[in-house]
């Protein structure tokens, strides 16, 4: 208990703090001595005292220095080392990078290595450039006797809000380009600005399209979406789902676990909100009633069109026991009962529920009646899961030495019944497609590489060509492309018809409200560029986008986007506050290398062209 109490911690700063400090926005950051590489150069001190019980002894002949980032150039200020010393008074000296001074110590003997002290505020501070800097700290032994000091912890402070512990310890590493190429002629200084919008909600889950920047211009005529690898440099090709703090991708809409059937029974609620209540006539019957709400097209979800299956699994029954279930349709009648007889022999049954039964607008119930001579139920559980979706049908529709189209139906598309029609130039068409995936040949293996998945929902997803040595690399970042529709927490756009002219890598857009653009593909060794021009809008320019990003940030190191940076100028952090920022060019991108899809792509938008009508 005495490790912060020690009243004095008797330390003499050696020289006077040369300015008084106070960084603005700043946060405490710690960084441990103790990690892998320091571990295998310094004796390792188990000490309760110190933070998760280890420090790391620094001697004359074994200085320590430790890897320090940062995120974005920022004052950098070193608010203390936490240490304990023994037997032997101590001088040590703290240096940065290439040996700028920090501040010298003499220390007294300590006599206990549990009982740590603290340096406080270092005198000087730094500005540091993003990336990865040294701290070092060398003993200086003048007497040959001492055995060093343990090192358990640093404090920094840096005036970055958006600083973490993982950036200060290099866990997550950040980079910054000066500047990004501005790929639009210089006829886009002509154009007049449009607007991006901060609309953008937290989220836990790395599955969620948070990030929602949607782009005004009420002349646009034209603009690019360019797509290229991303600007830091990592080779790691990491693509896997990260379904973590992500219940909505789970089957189950709800479940109840571990409950008794009988006529005392009282009602459960359970994490999803659904409401289990019991309701009895006699004895040997029992009402068990479930009440719930469920996501639809409003929240972006099918989970209330998608049909379902109703599980009841018993750990124990009394006597043979006949349970019957209704559900409400969509009309708000109860459906035709259907029976199940569960035994000691018979515990699990499963009832399947149709498509397009339940209802995102009002509650939705089920019921189930519980008929035995002798009624007492232990239940294992009762679960209420979407079905399986049917796999995806890909079917080619044109394929050339210059470019291959795949037309892809699904199943359950989430704005059902609305799908596209696909006119190609040849005069072939299709209909009811979801999405479209465009592939172009790339020399180095005779194949074809993705460059870009096209939604019915308006959902445009670039990447550029695979480089040499991969076998693909993940799309993140998407655009949605025309005017959204605002009845949904997730944007959309209704592409209606495509008139597709593969050689040319030309479609005309056509939306469901009378919209239409033009979009030509040009997909380099470098970056995926689509051109959009001809743009018609039938509803309101001024209030309604052109474009709209969508994308992920969960925190630093985790996301698709964490930075935006407007005509190769002022950056903004994804995720703060900025409202509302004018511009001819925006390239989202990500300043530290993600976990996540950490090769897909930063993505430019410029805006190089509008006319007043
Ligand atoms: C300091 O401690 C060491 C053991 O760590 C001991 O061998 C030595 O005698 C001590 N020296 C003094 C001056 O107490
Ligand atoms: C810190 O100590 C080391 C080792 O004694 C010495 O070489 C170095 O010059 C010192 N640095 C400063 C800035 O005092
Ligand atoms: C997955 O996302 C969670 C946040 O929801 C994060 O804590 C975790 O580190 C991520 N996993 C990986 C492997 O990046
Ligand atoms: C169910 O009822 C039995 C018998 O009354 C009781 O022992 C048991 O604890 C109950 N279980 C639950 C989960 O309520
Ligand atoms: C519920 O109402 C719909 C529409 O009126 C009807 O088609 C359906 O048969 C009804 N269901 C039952 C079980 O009566
Ligand atoms: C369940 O049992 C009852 C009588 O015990 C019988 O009338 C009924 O047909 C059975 N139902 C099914 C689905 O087997
Ligand atoms: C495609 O992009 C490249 C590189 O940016 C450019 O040189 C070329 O002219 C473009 N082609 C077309 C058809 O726009």
């Amino acid at each position: 208990m005495c490790r912060y109490s020690t009243a004095m911690v008797r330390l003499t700063l050696t020289l006077i703090y040369s300015l008084l400090i106070s960084l603005e926005v700043t946060k405490a950051l710690i960084l441990p001595a103790y990690n892998l590489r320091s571990a295998s150069n310094h004796k390792v001190m188990a000490l309760s005292g110190a933070t998760d019980g280890k420090a790391v002894l620094v001697s004359q002949e074994q200085p320590l220095s430790l890897n320090v980032c940062i995120r974005k150039q920022s004052m950098v200020r070193l608010d203390d080392v936490r240490f304990s010393n023994y037997n032997y008074s101590t001088f040590f000296n703290v240096t940065f990078n290439s040996g700028e001074w920090m501040g010298t110590f003499y220390v007294r003997p300590g006599m206990d290595w549990n009982r740590f002290k603290n340096t406080g505020i270092f005198p000087h501070r730094y500005t540091l450039e993003p990336g990865w800097h040294v701290i070092k700290i060398y003993v200086m032994d003048y007497f040959g006797y001492t055995e060093g000091i343990a090192v358990d912890t640093l404090q920094f402070s840096v005036d970055d809000p958006w600083m973490d512990n993982d950036i200060l310890s290099c866990k997550t590493i950040c980079t910054e380009k000066n500047r990004f190429p501005v790929r639009s002629p210089s006829s886009s200084e002509n154009a007049l600005p449009s607007g991006i919008e901060q609309r953008s909600f937290s989220t836990k889950c790395a599955e969620v399209d948070n990030i929602d920047i949607p782009l005004y211009n009420a002349h646009v005529d034209s603009f690019t979406i360019t797509a290229s690898l991303p600007q830091y440099k990592s080779f790691s090709n990491r693509r896997e789902e990260n379904t973590t703090n992500c219940p909505h991708l789970s089957p189950e809409l709800w479940r109840f676990d571990n409950f008794n059937v009988s006529s005392s029974s009282a009602e459960i609620i359970n994490n999803k909100g659904a409401r289990m209540s019991f309701y009895s006539t006699s004895s040997n019957e029992v009402y068990i009633i479930v009440r719930f709400f469920l996501e639809g097209q409003k929240k972006g979800s099918v989970d209330a069109k998608i049909g379902s299956l109703l599980t009841l699994h018993l750990k124990t029954l009394t006597a043979p026991t006949m349970i019957k279930l209704r559900y409400k349709e969509k009309w708000g009648n109860l459906s035709l009962p259907i029976t199940h007889n569960f035994t000691h022999q018979n515990l699990q049954f499963t009832w399947t529920i149709p498509d397009f039964t339940w209802t995102e607008d009002s509650l939705n119930y089920i019921i189930l009646t519980a008929e035995s001579e002798n009624l007492a139920l232990l239940v294992n559980h009762l679960r209420l899961e979407k079905r399986a979706f049917k796999p995806e049908k890909h079917v080619t529709i044109y394929k050339s030495d210059d470019v291959h189209i795949v037309a892809v139906y699904v199943e359950m598309w989430w704005l059902a019944p609305d799908r596209m029609t696909v006119y190609l130039t040849n005069g072939q068409t299709y209909e009811d497609v979801a999405y479209l995936q465009i592939y172009r040949p790339i020399p180095w293996n005779n194949g074809y590489s993705q460059v870009l998945v096209l939604y019915q929902d308006g959902n445009a997803r670039f990447i550029p060509v695979t480089p040499e040595g991969l076998d693909w690399i993940p799309f993140g970042t998407s655009v949605i492309l025309g005017q959204t529709y605002s009845d949904s927490i997730r944007p959309y756009t209704s592409i209606k018809q495509l008139n597709i002219d593969p050689e040319r890598w030309t479609m005309r857009i056509f939306f469901k409200d009378g919209g239409s653009m033009l979009m030509k593909i040009n997909s380099t060794y470098s970056e995926t560029q689509a051109h959009v021009s001809e743009v018609f809008f039938t509803r309101d320019r001024y209030t309604l986008p052109f474009a709209t990003v969508r994308s992920m940030y969960v925190s630093e190191g985790n996301t698709d986007v964490d930075s935006v940076k407007v005509d190769d100028k002022e950056t903004y952090h994804i995720m703060d506050q900025w409202g509302y920022v004018q511009g001819r060019s925006f390239a989202f991108y990500r300043s530290c290398i993600s976990r996540h899809l950490t090769l897909s792509p930063d993505i430019q938008i410029d805006v190089f062209k509008t006319k007043i009508s």
